[in-house]
């Protein structure tokens, strides 16, 4: 039975019509493939191939038949040499995919100046038959246009995963390094298909066990896995090693011991990974150790380590996720006032890695201010896959339109059009180096991520990452054919239903800019109502500040002032009631329950019928899932089916629960006809 192992890479038979076809495109796939990587590439490319077509072409060193697959490098092939390409215009991991002539036959190139390159490009070249698209006149040129694409996964060595919902960590620390679970090889193949080229195999949270050596040598052997397939691997550096594992007092970054405790540690990292990509590092955040311990900076910190990383071209990434032990006035406001003050004090191989919106990873929340207003910094953006505060792993909920929002916000730093995309591909502050993060969603559940639907956000990340412009709809789509089916009656119909998820999951859950309403501590379902606890900021009453007046957090000059983060334009636009965009509204401004909104409801009405039309939108999708019976296997449709209902259920719990709370404070009738909470 179909359980999504197999994941967007199933290679199903092409429906008979077109297979003939397709067989012409690809009866042979020729090259010399002796390195690892290529021969990965050509691998690749067989089984793919030999699943669409029912037949697997045949493998020779140079082009001899009609309908060849020709791949490979200048160095690795002469007939690649020898072919105008125009290579020099994609970078070291870019590729092109060319419909030409070789020695008089029809063949389809797949070119590169490296081997990684190529085999993006083989990958590509897959995905063009699984989606059914043209093969003829191919002139396809593609390059990365961010550098570290990386996952990060917040998996403990203990196999537990912080936010985790798709079962134990992948990685089997327990038997590594002389066990290599074949999955590895797979988790390697599906994120060299979306061009995803590090992993950070450690949480955040970091446990200085992951530094020591028997540690590294497990480290070491997921790498050699991970390495044809052009991965790189990260591990977590808790700020306190020195200490926990050092014998030193200290872990002051300014202790020239301390200094040279990291630089002897990063060179016995690099005897066991040559390539290792660096740290990523969590510090002063959450109770975790980090240089404001010894009264020193984050740039103390982030370029101590750097020095010791740099001879071996490692780099730092240092989290701009902070709030302190202290409570802040606006928790939203920390991490721009510790940051912005720092602009060019890093190394150069030092990036900020930023969360997408100030607080954390909420349904909704407007771009993160720092974005644009650190020119000398490199910025990294950190998304979640994991859905730690969108129904965890049972809701469906598509996560490119939240991805999509963010990069096209605009911080208009430098004027209209200063996207936060622009910054992160570094074109907006000419960055030398760019990166996107992805908390990753993959554990060791069957399907990878917990959920049939949640593997299409490990996708739309990876292919976000290589290019910040994709459109949400094109790579729905993409998914989809891949993942199901191309039937038209299955395509649109899903696509329709992943477009539209998160907004029925922001309507159900936190309408026009609520946030962190969620259950204290695990963040699934309602708790609009948590209150008191170890600090305001932990509760949810803080973050709504509902009351017989209005609700909503004030963060205009009369508030907070958080918008003063914000360029000038946007500060305005946001801090205005009038023109802040109303799924901001409260957000942003404490609003009176009878305000009147875009719609000429009351603020409360409004709240009211969002809610309920969030519940209203689960409801469609769980009923245009159910059309799709004929169409999907049975196990894949069964549980997507059961889920939805969860999710219907669920929906309705959080508009009930959030209604029935918040009428004790508006005091006001529902609008009519809309149901009073259960
Ligand atoms: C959230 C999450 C934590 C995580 C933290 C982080 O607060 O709930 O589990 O450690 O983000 O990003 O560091």
């Amino acid at each position: 039975a179909e359980d999504g192992y197999d994941l967007w890479l199933r290679y199903k038979p092409i429906e008979s019509a077109a297979q003939r076809q397709s067989r012409s495109f690809a009866t042979q796939i020729a090259g010399q493939t002796e390195t690892p990587t290529l021969r990965a590439a050509a691998a690749e490319l067989s089984r793919g191939l030999a699943g669409m077509l029912g037949t697997a072409p045949t493998v020779s060193g140079s082009v001899t038949s009609d309908g060849a697959v020709l791949l490979g490098t200048p160095t690795s092939s002469s007939e690649i040499a020898a072919l105008k390409l125009g290579l020099d215009r994609v970078g070291d991991e870019g590729y092109v995919l060319r419909s030409t002539t070789v020695n008089g036959r029809r063949a389809t190139v797949v070119a590169a100046r490296s081997d990684v390159g190529v085999l993006y490009g083989a990958f590509h070249l897959l995905r063009l038959f699984q989606t059914r698209a043209s093969l003829d006149n191919l002139d396809v040129v593609e390059s990365p246009r961010v550098q570290f694409r990386i996952l990060n996964h917040w998996d403990n060595l203990d196999g537990t995963v912080e936010r985790g919902y798709s079962g134990a960590s992948l990685w089997d620390w327990h038997k590594l390094p002389d066990y290599l679970d074949p999955r590895y090889t797979d988790y390697a193949r599906a994120n060299a298909s979306l061009g995803i080229n590090a992993t950070v195999l450690t949480n955040v949270n970091a446990n200085a066990t992951a530094l020591t050596a028997p540690y590294l040598d497990k480290a070491a052997a997921l790498a050699g896995v991970l390495r044809p397939y052009g991965i790189r691997v990260f591990l977590t550096a808790r700020f306190s090693a020195p200490i926990e594992i050092g014998g030193l007092k200290t872990a002051d970054p300014l202790d020239p011991a301390v200094a040279a405790w990291w630089k002897t540690k990063v060179a016995e990292i690099y005897r066991h990974i040559p390539d290792f990509g660096g740290f990523l590092v969590k510090a002063n955040s959450e109770g975790q150790p980090g240089p404001q311990d010894y009264g020193r900076s984050h740039a103390d910190g982030a370029n101590m380590l750097a020095d010791a990383l740099a001879p071996h071209r490692g780099v730092v990434m240092w989290r701009a996720f902070v709030y302190s032990h202290e409570e802040p006035d606006d928790r939203a406001k920390q991490a721009y006032s510790e940051f912005v003050p720092l602009d060019g004090k890093f190394r150069d191989n030092v990036l900020l890695q930023v969360k997408n919106g100030a607080i954390d990873f909420q349904p909704r929340e407007p771009f993160h201010p720092l974005f644009g207003a650190m020119p000398k910094t490199p910025l990294m953006m950190e998304f979640q896959i994991t859905k730690e505060y969108l129904g965890f792993a049972t809701h469906l909920v598509y996560l490119a339109p939240m991805y999509r929002e963010t990069l096209d916000a605009d911080t208009w730093r430098k004027g209209k059009g200063s996207t936060v995309e622009k910054v992160v591909d570094g074109s907006l502050h000419g960055y030398r180096r760019t990166g996107i993060a992805g908390v990753a969603n993959i554990g060791a559940d069957r399907n990878w991520s917990g959920s049939h639907f949640d593997q299409a956000n490990w996708y739309a990340f990876g292919r976000l990452a290589w290019n910040p412009s994709l459109s949400s709809e094109a790579i729905a789509e993409e998914w989809t054919r891949m993942t199901f089916s191309n039937e038209p009656a299955v395509v649109e119909p899903v696509v329709q239903m992943m477009l539209r998820s998160r907004e029925a999951a922001v309507d159900y859950m936190t309408p026009l800019g609520l946030h962190h309403l969620m259950g204290r501590g695990h963040h699934y379902g309602p708790g609009p109502w948590v209150e008191g606890g170890p600090r305001a900021d932990w509760t949810s009453v803080y973050y709504h500040r509902a009351d017989a007046r209005g609700i909503g957090f004030d963060r205009t000059a009369t508030g907070s002032n958080a918008i003063a983060q914000y360029a000038p334009e946007v500060a305005a636009e946001f801090g205005d009631l009038k023109r802040c965009p109303e799924k901001f509204l409260l957000w942003f401004h404490h609003v009176p329950w009878d305000y009147r909104v875009q719609s000429r409801r009351t603020l409360w009405d409004e709240l009211v019928v969002t809610y309920t039309r969030g519940v209203q939108s689960v409801g469609d999708m769980r009923k245009t899932w159910s059309t799709l019976t004929p169409y999907v296997d049975s196990g894949r449709h069964a549980q997507v089916a059961a889920f939805l209902t969860i999710q219907e259920k669920e929906a309705q719990w959080w508009r009930d629960a959030s209604i029935a709370y918040f009428k004790t404070f508006s005091k006001r009738p529902l609008p009519k006809g809309f149901a009073e909470p259960a």
